[in-house]
């Protein structure tokens, strides 16, 4: 061991070694740590050497304390993190606008731009625009916080052809171009979808899903030949004229230089067809023009109720308005003939009279108006309004270039309502047998002469038909009778109550039962008994609605109470 330092294994020769002072131990092998050198030394130590057992405690010393060192080493760099955590400066959120270059990020953060750099840690591929993001105090952006999840919403006005949007807000506020994010930049926007715009109004970062809304007044419409309505030949054929010959031959009319209506007012009392007019016009129309042009035009009817429109807060009705417009604007570009069907035109069309939605009317009649004038003509959208008081309607809305047209639809007259029962005795409903019978098995005369006799008996002047005293002021007093006073909808409702006493009779009795001249003549007694078309009281105010007097001729209008027919057995109530 004396001889260790000037071994051969230091690598010194006798000369150097000789010459070199104790303590000058010469370079740390690198590599080598204390432990290192111990185990040399150990291996080098004779077994009985007693420096042996020194080298074996130091080593176990120096072990030791390298494991106290490395914790405490573990342990400030943990303190530095902490103290690092807390003392640095809050990082601002912006917007993230997009790369201008590769590398360079434009940022908008508390209203202002900023061109900035990306920590090269962040992954720049998934960054989205609109996103927010991280900037730290030297404005690089540090981190992706992703979309907001809430924010202002606003309405697209304008999809415009580079991609950015026009977005409107509601009362007033002023409109702004914003771009799309990354998630909207393929999306269909149109005019009238509501977006989610980031809090900088910078970025539409969403597509709200309003469609429900936006479907809820788009109605199915059934197969509706125009035979299917019965008794109003006049004003189908005024239809006709009015709208689809136009429609048919434009060229014509352009020669013509003729003035198109946008559509028409069907006005009448209720129940005689109005809304099922409308629905057959978009019927028949659409097929005649996907006939014509061979192309395929699909209807599309929108039903608005005009209660429905009116709403309580601010804005809102006329937000509706707008929006129906911007749906049958839609629907003409998707290559559908829209209908924009308007019931009850009079409680959101009416004059701005006094009273409870007369603040609303007044801003819904002159939109109305103009969301019309701006439709060019027919070719875009038809308009169809309808109303039991067309003389309540705003006359700004029926002036010639808007809705000139106004067609009657009147209560059906004695042919009229044979038509109308011809549409719902069809060939193919169980009659009585004995009608059958009566008439040689021939089931049409047997449909024929229910016609007949239901018809005679609705339009007799008899004394049980006697349905309404109106006292005139000129002192007259008028007899109306039950004629005077049916609808499409009483007789319908007549053949309906028929076919449920036979059904009710079959039932009862077991048998295979049809309907008979008595089930008929009783379920029009039972009708006009117990009809909600007529008002429950005797407000005079509530029948003149159902009357085409001047209201200002009737002095008094006294319903004619008949007994209510005794009911056959078990025939009340319907099924
Ligand atoms: N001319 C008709 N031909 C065949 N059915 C008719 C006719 N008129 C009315 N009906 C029947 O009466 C029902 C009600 O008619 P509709 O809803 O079209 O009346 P309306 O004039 O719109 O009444 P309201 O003023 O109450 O809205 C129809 O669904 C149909 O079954
Ligand atoms: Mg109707």
């Amino acid at each position: 061991m004396s001889d260790y330092l000037g071994s051969k294994k230091t690598g010194g020769s006798d000369e150097t070694n000789r010459r070199r002072p104790l303590d000058d131990v010469g370079p740390v092998r690198a590599g080598e740590s204390p432990v290192d050198v111990i185990n040399r030394l150990l291996e080098a130590a004779t077994g009985n050497d007693p420096l042996r057992f020194d080298l074996l405690r130091l080593r176990r010393q120096i072990q030791e304390q390298e494991l106290t060192v490395a914790e405490a080493r573990a342990a400030i760099e943990k303190m530095d993190n902490v103290i690092k955590k807390v003392t640095a400066p809050a990082n601002r959120i912006g917007t993230f606008l997009g790369f201008p270059k590769p590398g360079l990020a434009h940022v908008a953060v508390a209203g202002h731009d900023y061109f900035t750099n990306v920590d090269p840690r962040l992954d720049t591929g998934a960054l989205k625009i609109g996103a927010r993001v991280l900037v730290n105090e030297a404005y690089v952006v540090v981190g992706d916080l992703g979309y907001d999840h809430s924010g202002p919403v606003g309405k697209v006005m304008d999809a415009m052809p580079d991609g950015r949007l026009r977005i409107g807000q509601e009362h007033g506020l002023p409109s702004a171009i914003v771009q799309r994010s990354s998630d909207l930049a393929n999306a269909n926007l149109k005019q009238g979808d509501e977006v989610r715009v980031d809090p900088a109004f910078r970025v539409a970062i969403e597509q709200l899903q309003s469609s429900q809304q936006r479907e809820y007044y788009l109605e199915e419409i059934p197969q509706l030949p125009w035979a299917k309505i019965g008794g109003q030949q006049k004003a189908i054929s005024a239809i006709q004229d009015a709208i689809e010959l136009p429609l048919l031959y434009p060229d014509l009319f352009e020669r013509f230089r003729y003035a198109q209506p946008k559509g028409f007012l069907l006005h009448g009392p209720p129940g005689c067809g109005k809304t099922l007019i409308g629905k057959a016009t978009a019927y028949n129309l659409t097929r005649k023009l996907r006939e014509k042009s061979g192309r395929d035009t699909k209807e599309c009817f929108m039903h608005v109720k005009g209660p429905e429109i009116l709403n309580m807060w601010v804005g809102e009705s006329e937000r509706l308005v707008r929006e129906i417009f911007s749906i049958a604007r839609e629907k003409r570009q998707l290559g559908f003939m829209p209908f924009l069907f308007i019931d009850e035109a009079e409680s959101i069309l009416g004059t701005r009279r006094a009273g409870r939605y007369s603040n609303i009317l007044s801003t819904l009649v002159p939109m109305f108006c103009s969301e019309m004038d701006g439709i060019e003509s027919l070719h875009d959208v038809v308009i169809i309004l309808a109303s039991n008081r067309a003389d309540l309607i705003d006359p700004a809305i029926l002036r010639p270039g808007r809705i000139d047209r106004k067609i009657r639809v009147n209560r059906p007259d004695k042919p009229g309502a044979r038509d109308v029962f011809g549409i719902y005795l069809t060939d193919d409903l169980p009659l009585d047998d004995a009608l059958v019978k009566q008439h040689g098995q021939d089931h049409r005369a047997a449909v024929e002469s229910l016609m007949d006799a239901v018809g005679n008996a609705l339009f007799a002047h008899k004394e049980t038909n006697r349905f309404l005293e109106v006292t005139l002021r000129s002192g007259r007093k008028d007899i109306l009778y039950r004629g005077d006073l049916v609808s499409g909808a009483i007789i319908a409702s007549i053949v309906e109550r028929a076919k449920e006493m036979a059904i009710k009779r079959s039932i009862a009795t077991g048998k295979d039962q049809g309907v008979s001249l008595a089930d008929m003549l009783q379920a029009l007694d039972l009708e006009y008994a117990e009809n909600d078309i007529f008002p429950p009281t005797d407000v005079t105010e509530d029948w003149l609605m159902l009357l085409d007097y001047d209201p200002e001729n009737v002095v008094k209008v006294s319903p004619i109470r008949q007994l209510a027919p005794a009911r056959g057995k078990g025939l009340g109530g319907s099924i």
